[in-house]
C-alpha cells in the first residue's frame, strides 16, 4: 500500500513536495490554511494571519533560468526577474501542468501535529486540522513541514532604549505594501536586508527624508552582472565554485571584496560591512546607490536611543521630527503546531540533517523542505530537498546514526559562521551548488561529469562553464528527465529573448575565448585525476 504523506503548506515547498511524493509513487495529501496556493508569492492588500506578506514591487532576486523548478523550465518570454505575479502566474502554471491540485485541500490549517500512539513501531504521525472551526483528525505514514520562514515578524522594539517614549508611528517591513502615505514624511528604516533596501528606494521618492539604519553594513550587488547577464547566472557556475573552493581564503575575500567595489565603493557610501571577512548574503538593489548619490536616502549606523520625536544614532547624530521607524529586521522561525521536544529552535537556528530531519527521532518519516536561506534561489533546493525526503521515507536512502548526523550539523554550523558569521539574519543560510550537489547524490540525481564529458563533450562543457540551472539534476538517476539536456543547451536562448525585442545585427562569436575555456576544462580534469590519484 503507498504511503500517506502530509504535506504543511501550498507555497513552493509545499507544491514542489506534492510532486516529490506523486514521483515517488506517495500518496500526498497537502494542507493550506489559505485559499490558494503560491504562499508567500500570492500579494494580498491585507496582511494575513499565518501567511508571509510582501509589498507590491517585489521582484525576484534569483534568475527565472536558476529559480524555476528542475523538469519545468520558465516560457521563455517571461522576464529574467520576475514582478511577484509573475513568478505566482509560474507556480500556477507547474501546479496545472503536473496536476497538483488535486492533493491540496485549501482553508486548511494544521493545528497540532504529534507522534502517533504506535509511533515507535509506525512512524506516523497524528495530526489535527481545522477547517471553518471545525476540526479533524487524520494519521500520516511521514509529515512534510512547508510553512516558510517568513512568517512571524521579529521586531525587536525593547532593544532601543527610550522606544516606549516614541510617539511616531512603526511597523515592522511585513506590513509595508506600497508608498501611499509617505508623502513628506521623514522615515527611519532599520536593518539592512533586501526588504531595506527595496522599501528605501521605493518611498524615498515621496518621503521628505530617508536614512537607512544598519548595525554591520553589507554589499550592494546589481541584478545585471557581467555583459549583462543576471548575476546568477554568471556567478553560479559549476567552473566558479571551484575557483572559490580552491583559493585561499584571503585571495577569496580580495576577490570578492574587488568585485563588490567595482560597481561603487562601499567605503564611501557607508555600506561597506563592519566584518569584511565575511560573505554575507547581499543585497540586490540596482537603485540604492543611485539613490544615495542623490541625497534622497542616507545610510546611518545603529540607532543608539529614540526620544518621543527623534533619534539619536550611534555616531552621535540625531535626526529630529521622525514620522516614522520601520523594522526590516526579519523573522523568527517557529513551528507552533509542533511540540519543542521534536523541534527545537535556539537562537533563531533549527538544527536539522542537512537542513531537512529532526536530530533526535526515532524514525525519519518528518522532514522539513525549504527551512533554508541558500546563495542561490530557494526553488531548485526545496525540490531537490523533498526529492531525497521522499526517497528517505520509502527506504530507499538511509540517514547514518543520529551521533553522525549530529557530527555533520556541528560541522556544518562552523562552516556556516565562516562564511556568512554569526548575525541573526545569517542563521539558516548555506552555499549554493555544493548543498544541491550533496541533495543530488543523496538522490542518485548528481551529474557525473567525467562520463558526460566522454559521451556528450557540449553538454559537459556548458555544464561546467554555464549556469548551474536546475535542469542538471534530470540528466541521471531517478527522476531522470527527458528534457534536460535540450533545457541546458537552450537556456541561453531563454535568457536573451526577452531583452532582445528589437533584431540588431550579429556580433562575431569569440573562438579564442572557447578555445581557452576549453583549455582551461582540461587542465582541470588533469588535476581532478591527479588529485584523485593521491587519495
Ligand atoms: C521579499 C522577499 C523576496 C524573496 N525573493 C526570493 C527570490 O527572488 N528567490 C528566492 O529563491 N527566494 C526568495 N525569497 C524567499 C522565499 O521564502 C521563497 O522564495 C519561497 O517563497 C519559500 O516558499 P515556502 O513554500 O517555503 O514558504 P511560503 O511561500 O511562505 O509558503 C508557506 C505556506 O504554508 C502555509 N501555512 C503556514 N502555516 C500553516 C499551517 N499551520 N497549516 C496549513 N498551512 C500553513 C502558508 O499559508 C503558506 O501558503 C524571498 C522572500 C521575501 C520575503
Ligand atoms: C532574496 O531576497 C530574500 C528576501 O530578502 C532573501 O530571503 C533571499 O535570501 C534573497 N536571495 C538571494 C540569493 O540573495
Ligand atoms: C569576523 O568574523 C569572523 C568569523 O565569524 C570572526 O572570527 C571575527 O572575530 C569577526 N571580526 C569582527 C571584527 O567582528
Ligand atoms: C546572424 O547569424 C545567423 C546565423 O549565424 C544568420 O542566419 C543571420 O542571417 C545573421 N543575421 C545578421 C543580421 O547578420
Amino acid at each position: 500500500m503507498a504511503k500517506k504523506v502530509a504535506i504543511i503548506g501550498a507555497g513552493v515547498s509545499g507544491l514542489t513536495s506534492i510532486k516529490g511524493c506523486l514521483e515517488e509513487g506517495l500518496e500526498p495529501t497537502c494542507f493550506e490554511q489559505s485559499s490558494d496556493i503560491g504562499g508567500l508569492w500570492r500579494f494580498t492588500e491585507k496582511v494575513e494571519e499565518n501567511r508571509a506578506s510582501i509589498y507590491n514591487s517585489v521582484v525576484t532576486n534569483s534568475s527565472k533560468e536558476m529559480s524555476c523548478f528542475s523538469d519545468f523550465p520558465m516560457p521563455d518570454h517571461f522576464p529574467n526577474f520576475l514582478h511577484n505575479s509573475k513568478f505566482l502566474e509560474y507556480l500556477r502554471l507547474y501546479a496545472k501542468h503536473f496536476g497538483l491540485l488535486k492533493y491540496i485541500r485549501f482553508k486548511t490549517t494544521v493545528i497540532s501535529l504529534e507522534k502517533s500512539q504506535d509511533y515507535t513501531t509506525t512512524g506516523q504521525w497524528t495530526m489535527v486540522t481545522e477547517t471553518d472551526g471545525k476540526q479533524e483528525s487524520f494519521i500520516f505514514d511521514a509529515v512534510m513541514i512547508c510553512t516558510g520562514h517568513q512568517i512571524e515578524a521579529y521586531t525587536p522594539v525593547e532593544s532601543f532604549p527610550g522606544f516606549e517614549k516614541f510617539r511616531g508611528n512603526y511597523f515592522h517591513s511585513r506590513n509595508y505594501k506600497n508608498p501611499d502615505g509617505f508623502n513628506g514624511k521623514t522615515v527611519v528604516i532599520i536593518g539592512m536586508g533586501n526588504s531595506a533596501a527595496d522599501i528605501a528606494v521605493e518611498i524615498c521618492r515621496k518621503a521628505k527624508k530617508v536614512f537607512l539604519s544598519t548595525r554591520g553594513g553589507t554589499w550592494v550587488m546589481s541584478r545585471v552582472y557581467d555583459n549583462g547577464y543576471p548575476w546568477d547566472t554568471i556567478f553560479h557556475t559549476r567552473f566558479n565554485d571551484v575557483i572559490r573552493n580552491s583559493v585561499p581564503w584571503f585571495l577569496l575575500q580580495w576577490m570578492t571584496e574587488r568585485k563588490m567595489n567595482q560597481w561603487f565603493s562601499h567605503e564611501n557610501y557607508g555600506l561597506l560591512p563592519r566584518n569584511r571577512s565575511l560573505m554575507k548574503e547581499p543585497v540586490f538593489n540596482d537603485d540604492l546607490p543611485s539613490r544615495i548619490l542623490c541625497g534622497a536616502v542616507m545610510v546611518k549606523p545603529l540607532i543608539k536611543e529614540f526620544t518621543e520625536s527623534s533619534v539619536i544614532f550611534e555616531d552621535g547624530t540625531v535626526e529630529e521630527n521622525v514620522d516614522i521607524a520601520i523594522f526590516a529586521t526579519g523573522y523568527t522561525v517557529a513551528f507552533p503546531f509542533l511540540d519543542k521536544s521534536v523541534i527545537k529552535v535556539e537562537d533563531n537556528r533549527v538544527p536539522l540533517y542537512k537542513h531537512v530531519f529532526p536530530l533526535h527521532l526515532e524514525k525519519p518519516t518528518l522532514a522539513v523542505i525549504g527551512l533554508i536561506q541558500p546563495l542561490g534561489p530557494i526553488m531548485p533546493t526545496a525540490e531537490l530537498q523533498a526529492r531525497w525526503a521522499t526517497r528517505v521515507f520509502k527506504g530507499l536512502s538511509l540517514l547514518p546514526s543520529e551521533s553522525t548526523m549530529v557530527a555533520d550539523t556541528t560541522r556544518r554550523n562552523e562552516k556556516r559562521i565562516k562564511w556568512f558569521g554569526t548575525s541573526r539574519s545569517q542563521s539558516i543560510q548555506t552555499d549554493f551548488i555544493e548543498y544541491l550537489d550533496e541533495l543530488a547524490a543523496l538522490t542518485g540525481a548528481k551529474p557525473n561529469l567525467l562520463t558526460l564529458l566522454l559521451r556528450d563533450p557540449k553538454l559537459a562543457l556548458t555544464i561546467f562553464f554555464g549556469p548551474c540551472s536546475p535542469f542538471q539534476f534530470r540528466l541521471m538517476g531517478p527522476g531522470k528527465w527527458a528534457g534536460a539536456r535540450n533545457a541546458i543547451l537552450t537556456q541561453t536562448q531563454r535568457i536573451i529573448k526577452p531583452t532582445k525585442t528589437r533584431t540588431v545585427g550579429n556580433s562575431s562569436s569569440n573562438a579564442l575565448l572557447s578555445l581557452l575555456k576549453i583549455l582551461g576544462f582540461l587542465a582541470l580534469l588533469v588535476a581532478v585525476f591527479l588529485s584523485i590519484g593521491q587519495r
